[in-house]
């Protein structure tokens, strides 16, 4: 400890501190209040090129603050506050709004309720919105920005739970006009030189657009599945497939990026490319699971798509009285034994469980989705865990729903979608050895009974990461952390924020997740396992060695090879290392250390401060 704080001290003796956040301006890209920031009239013949569907955007909340109030259009606000549809439409909204605001900055532009006049900054809202509606649009705004040196976000639907769907000082390219989804029985990817290679089979070609819903409404109809998450206003093509993807069909069918057989990707020069098994081989491995908006623009993705079958949607609602009691974490191992046997038939489970709720109960949800031929040794494994949990004089509610169409299930509405709401999430693999060890079920179960839990903590056990189709070599070979074909479950621990700015508060809730939580979730196999890069504690102190592990080196490669000058930079994502923060300015080696050094000892001393808060 003492070294530590040596080291903090010397740094600053040696003023070191101060110089850490400076950089020369030529490291860096054009801002609003540079000289290279583009003139009017380069911004309006931008405008020509995408159709007059430029916009200049300011944050959703100035209708409710003075220079821009409008009673109508406040009252919309306040309204759609909570409205997912109207986030993913509104390009200067996120889902996660508080991705709005500019922590470094303590910017926001909050609208408190009751409504109080008060001041309204930008935060990380883009200062421009391109909505691109073809590959031509996409191609003129990635030579706009790069010949510009401009901050480039790219944004779907805004649902990044990290904020690398926005940036200050940014032009953002937003994607939601990219639709189309075009169903066939026979898919050819396309060969270079015409070289014949034979059908891939049944496949859906969608827009980089197209929400999961809209996917999964068109497979209703067409008769046919596809891997898919739950949560129907998601963008499939975007994050979701470029982080992993997963969904209830993943254990029998596979993640979204072992589904996906071409991509069609605008590069950084502006050239559109197809990637598939065949052709660009190398972007196409990058693409399958190296993250969104940092490779290129996808512009569509053609997934593998799949017979109907029947399926028995089943929920266990179980609320334990004494609150997180040791029958209730008991009943969590029971669950942990229970997720292993379900998965390995290629049935899946998402439970989540809330161990402080008001009156001093805890509650656990179980959804199963059984969509193995033959239901029955899943439902004997469900009955098996609703005796044992009511033996333990827990109060349990079931109820069972058969589907004769999976798909007719998974195009329903299901009211998972939450906006508008402030959230901090952690997640970490865990392997299935170690779930099947008979030590395993309860260790878990202990360790998070050890963490500590706030009211509206979300304990989410995502049994649908792993299993038969994920371990099938055939379909193995792509960006994705090396530990995910040895996965079976996925830990999330999510952490509600403040809806107002509350930047103390905010940092609490950082610290405690980064110092406490995080470390007890690592530990469980001693940080053998990586993090979902779609659901990430968005300050992972090293997230090369958590989302990428021993593939991060070839992805520095091929991020150097097809974007040699970063125009494609997000928080957490591939050579973000050498950038600061926010992607405006890059960083020379001598300062990568330094930074690294730096947040290191900000950890220790975080560490430090949580350990005197406690005893
Ligand atoms: C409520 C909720 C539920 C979720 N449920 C699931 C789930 O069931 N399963 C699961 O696996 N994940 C789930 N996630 C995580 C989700 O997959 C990620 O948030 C994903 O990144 C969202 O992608 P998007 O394109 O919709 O969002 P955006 O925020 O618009 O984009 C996410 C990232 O992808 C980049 N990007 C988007 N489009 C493109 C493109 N065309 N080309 C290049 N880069 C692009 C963006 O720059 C950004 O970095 C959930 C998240 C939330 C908030
Ligand atoms: C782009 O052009 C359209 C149509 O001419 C116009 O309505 C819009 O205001 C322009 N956008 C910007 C940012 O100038
Ligand atoms: C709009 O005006 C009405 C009537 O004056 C008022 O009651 C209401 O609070 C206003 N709403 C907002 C959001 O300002
Ligand atoms: C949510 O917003 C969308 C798009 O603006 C709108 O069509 C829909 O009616 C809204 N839903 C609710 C419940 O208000
Ligand atoms: C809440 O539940 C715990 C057991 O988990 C018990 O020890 C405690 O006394 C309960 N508190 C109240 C106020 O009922």
């Amino acid at each position: 400890m003492v070294f530590w704080l040596a080291g903090v001290i010397l740094l600053f003796a040696l003023g070191l501190g101060p110089y850490l956040s400076h950089s020369p301006r030529s490291q860096c890209r054009c801002g609003p209040d540079d000289d290279c920031w583009p003139s009017l009239g380069a911004w309006g013949a931008l405008n020509g090129t995408v159709g007059g569907q430029l916009v200049q955007l300011s944050p959703v909340g100035d209708v409710c603050h003075e220079a821009k109030y409008s009673n109508r259009s406040c009252t919309e606000l306040i309204q759609h506050f909570r409205n997912t549809t109207w986030r993913v439409e509104n390009p200067a909204a996120l889902q996660v709004h508080t991705w709005e605001y500019s922590r470094q900055q303590k910017q926001s532009c909050h609208v408190s309720d009751p409504l109080e006049p008060g001041q309204c900054d930008r935060g990380r809202v883009a200062h421009y919105s391109a909505y691109v509606q073809s590959v031509l649009e996409v191609q003129e705004v990635v030579q706009f920005a790069a010949s510009n040196r401009l901050r480039l976000v790219i944004r779907n639907t805004g649902h990044d739970l990290a904020g690398r769907s926005s940036a200050p000082n940014s032009l953002q390219l937003h994607t939601a006009g990219l639709k189309g989804i075009r169903h066939v029985e026979s898919f050819t990817p396309q060969a270079p030189d015409g070289r014949s290679i034979p059908s891939e089979g049944p496949a859906v070609t969608v827009g980089a657009g197209v929400l999961t819903g809209e996917l999964y409404s068109a497979a209703a109809e067409g008769g046919y599945t596809v891997v898919g998450g739950s949560c129907s206003t998601v963008g499939i093509a975007g994050g979701w497939m470029q982080g992993g993807g997963y969904g209830i069909l993943t254990p029998s069918r596979g993640l979204g990026v072992d589904n996906v057989l071409e991509v069609g990707v605008v590069t950084a020069q502006g050239i559109y490319v197809t990637a598939n098994q065949h052709q660009n081989q190398d972007l196409f491995w990058a693409v399958r699971g190296g993250g969104g908006g940092s490779f290129g623009v996808i512009v569509h993705v053609t997934f593998r798509t799949y017979p109907d079958v029947p399926a028995v949607v089943s929920k266990l609602n179980i609320l334990s009285p004494h609150g997180p009691d040791s029958a209730f974490w008991d009943t969590v191992t029971d669950l942990l034994r229970t997720i292993p046997i379900l998965v390995d038939r290629g049935d899946a489970v998402q439970a989540f469980a809330m161990p402080v709720l008001p009156g001093n109960q805890s509650f656990l949800t179980i959804e199963s989705y059984l969509i193995h031929d033959s239901h029955a040794g899943g439902r004997d494994a469900l009955d098996e865990l609703q005796k044992r949990i009511e033996d333990r004089g827990l109060p349990v509610e079931s109820s069972d729903e058969p589907f004769d169409r999976l798909s007719t299930y998974l195009a329903l509405p299901k009211g998972l979608d939450q906006a508008g709401m402030g959230m901090m999430t952690a997640s970490r693999l865990v392997s299935r050895d170690f779930m099947k060890s008979a030590q395993g079920p309860s260790r878990i179960s202990q360790t998070l009974a050890q963490l500590s839990y706030g009211p509206g903590d979300v304990l989410s056990l995502e049994g649908m990461v792993g299993g038969p189709a994920v371990q099938r070599k055939a379909t193995a070979d792509s960006a994705i952390h090396p530990s995910w074909r040895s996965a079976l479950m996925s830990l999330t621990l999510g952490r509600g924020l403040p809806s107002d700015p509350d930047w103390d508060a905010y940092d609490r809730i950082q610290n405690e997740l980064a110092m406490t939580q995080l470390p007890v979730l690592e530990s469980l196999e001693k940080g053998a396992m990586g993090g979902y890069l779609g659901i990430p504690f968005p300050y992972e102190s090293n997230p090369s060695r958590v989302f990428w592990g021993s593939h991060y080196n070839r992805l520095l490669a091929l991020k150097g090879r097809w974007d040699p000058d970063d125009l494609f930079i997000t928080r957490l994502g591939v050579n973000s290392e050498r950038w600061d923060e926010e992607g405006m300015c890059r960083v020379d080696r001598k300062q990568v250390y330094l930074r690294q050094y730096y947040k290191f000892l900000d950890r220790v001393r975080a560490w430090a401060a949580h350990r005197v808060g406690k005893s």
